[in-house]
């Protein structure tokens, strides 16, 4: 619920004030309505002015039959008669409003002392003594467990001693209510103390409520006076500017690594810490060393851990990631210590995202995308057993859901420890090796090519490249060596993509993969072999290649497809936005489109 009034003491019609072409208000309400957080949106108001420019913009908008002092009272009286469990209250004047300070304000209801939380509320850490001082800015304390001991506009605690090591917080206006805490409010009268501090939630501590804090770090702007609208209208101005994909982003990057012959020995050293009490570690380990009874015996299994072999047949499913994070939660009480996937790229994503999903709700295709991930995962190790892929390095996990084939892109993606011994890797089979290893070779080429590419890609592209041509064209190159060098090749491929894209050959390989369950690496062959229009020096190459190492492609697997099998395909590969923008530039757009691919796909 927004509680809306259209007087403002400081800023009279500010809400109807214009934002980047709308009012302050509808800004607000679509920014409420694209957290994707509630079951309704509504602005509740004491202005028809207000309500027609909600409705005119699609909006749900409430007439407050009474006059209220506060937003609390309007948005009270609005959800009197509805059938709700928790309610919202966002701030008209917030247009920033941004999802996580709200998801985080709705998470303390999955808590396990939600059932003791009447209302919840957000707070921001402050450190500057100007802003503790500040009338205007709350202040709140509170307990051991994040309750609010009491609100106020003095600073508080008192620092008798100035050099105290304490941190003051400000209470943010965004409240999360069970609907009867709304209601008492409204029913109750005013109490002394919120009246002589004049701060609304003062009440529901008189009244013996409950108000759980959450922490929330993020500043949003709030619309004040005239300069902060200008101050929005910039920042607003800024955001448009921003490509779809954020070419400055900020990326983690793995942040422990040990390599070296044999490395694997140490994997019971480099769990020991991380294991927390009665909680296990799971193994995923790829099905193809079932009975490679060597390899078994070295995984360090201590107590109730458990090992699970995985068919890494067919590329993993957001379904399949589903049924594995159950089974695990239906037989551990406790959530695992660790996941640790050992294996090629299939195994390694399916270790990511089970990993996720052990501490996001919901299922893996919810995920789907750039940056839904809201919780940290569990510790996740990757243990590469062929090189080529960069799963082991990457930020994705690529899953094929019931809509898409796309990956769980998050800050919480990258595994937190990988063990590379190129040990691990003896042993392939030659075509197998080889697809795996053109699939690096392909990332190279198409993050070098890319339209995203800074010194930064470049310079784990251009060596991962370089290492690739030498391990498929260098003919001397023991086999040893080569194992060395393509565990290596398979990083600083990774690495490459982490700071820019795939392209062509990675699109419509996806869509292959969706339509016909065409596997990630000879996918990107098979397509690969036909770019010569988008990348003609490194098709070449890649001819090269093959034939140095007698690799027969399929040829002709689209030319029997029906004609929604074809747009399926074509549809896939279009969706990877991202990846165009980066093979073709911004206006990629008007260099492909379906019929170019459906075209291309032919020739397939
Ligand atoms: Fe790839």
């Amino acid at each position: 619920m927004i509680p809306a009034r259209y007087g403002a003491s400081r800023f009279p019609g500010k809400l109807m004030q214009d934002l980047g072409g709308k009012p302050v208000i509808v800004r607000t309400y679509e920014a409420a309505k694209a957290t994707g957080l509630f079951d309704a949106v509504y602005v509740v108001t004491d202005s028809d002015v207000i309500f027609k420019e909600i409705e005119w913009h699609g909006g749900q908008a409430i007439m407050s039959q009474k006059e209220h002092d506060c937003g609390t009272d309007r948005i009270a009286e609005a959800v009197a008669e509805m059938d709700v469990d928790i309610v919202v209250n966002v701030q008209g004047d917030e247009p920033f409003t941004s999802k996580e300070g709200l998801a985080q304000v709705l998470s303390v209801f999955d808590a396990p002392d939600a059932d003791r939380i009447d209302l919840a509320s957000l707070m921001t850490e402050i450190q500057d003594w100007r802003e503790i001082s500040d009338p205007n800015a709350v202040k709140v304390v509170v307990d051991k467990e994040n309750y609010a001991l009491y609100f106020s506009r003095s600073p508080i605690p008192y620092p008798r001693d100035k050099n105290t090591a304490v941190q003051y917080f400000k209470h943010k206006g965004i409240y999360a209510f069970r609907k009867q805490a709304l209601l008492d409010f409204y029913n109750l009268p005013m109490t002394i103390l919120e009246a002589t501090e004049k701060i609304e939630c003062i009440r529901f501590l008189e009244y013996g409520k409950r108000i759980k804090m959450a922490i929330s770090n993020t500043q949003g702007i709030e619309i004040d006076t005239p300069e902060d609208l200008v101050r929005a209208n910039k920042v607003l101005k800024e955001e448009k500017r921003l490509p779809i994909n954020n070419k400055y982003r900020n990326f983690p990057m793995v942040p422990k690594v040990v390599y070296g012959k044999g490395c694997f020995e140490q994997l019971a050293s480099i769990l020991g810490p991380q294991r927390k009490e009665k909680a296990p570690f799971i193994y995923l380990v790829d099905d193809v060393f079932q009975n490679d009874q060597e390899l078994i015996q070295r995984i360090p299994l201590r107590f109730n851990d458990k090992l699970i072999f995985i068919s890494s047949f067919e590329e993993p499913k957001t379904e399949q990631v589903d049924v594995l994070v159950k089974s695990i939660k239906t037989e551990f009480s406790y959530r695992p210590s660790g996941i640790i996937g050992i294996g090629g790229g299939s195994i390694l994503d399916l270790a990511k995202a089970v990993a996720i999903m052990l501490t996001n709700k919901g299922q893996a295709s919810e995920y789907q995308g750039w940056d839904l991930v809201k919780n940290k995962a569990v510790y996740h190790v990757g243990i590469p057993t062929i090189s080529g892929t960069g799963a082991e390095v990457s930020r994705t996990t690529v899953l094929t859901g019931p809509e898409k084939k796309l990956g769980i892109n998050s800050d919480f993606t990258p595994f937190d420890q990988v063990v590379l011994d190129p040990e691990l890797t003896t042993g392939v089979p030659k075509d197998q090796w080889f697809f795996t290893g053109m699939d690096c070779f392909i990332h190279c080429v198409e993050s070098l090519n890319g339209t995203f590419l800074n010194e930064f890609s470049k310079s784990y592209g251009e060596k991962a490249y370089d290492l690739c041509k030498e391990i498929f064209l260098n003919p001397e190159l023991d086999d040893e060596t080569a194992r060395e060098k393509l565990m290596m090749a398979s990083w600083h491929g990774g690495m490459s993509i982490a700071y820019s894209q795939v392209g062509v050959a990675h699109a419509m390989s996806y869509g292959l993969s969706y339509v016909l369950g065409v596997k990630h690496g000879i996918g990107n062959c098979i397509v690969f072999d036909h770019l010569i229009d988008y990348y003609p020096f490194d098709v070449a190459l890649f001819k090269e290649m093959k034939q140095a190492h007698g690799i027969e492609l399929p040829q002709g697997i689209c030319k029997d497809l029906t004609e929604s099998q074809m747009d399926t395909m074509v549809k896939i590969a279009l969706s990877l936005v991202p990846l165009w923008e980066n093979a073709l530039g911004p206006d990629w757009e008007l260099k492909i489109n379906a019929d170019k691919l459906k075209a291309l796909y032919a020739k397939i």
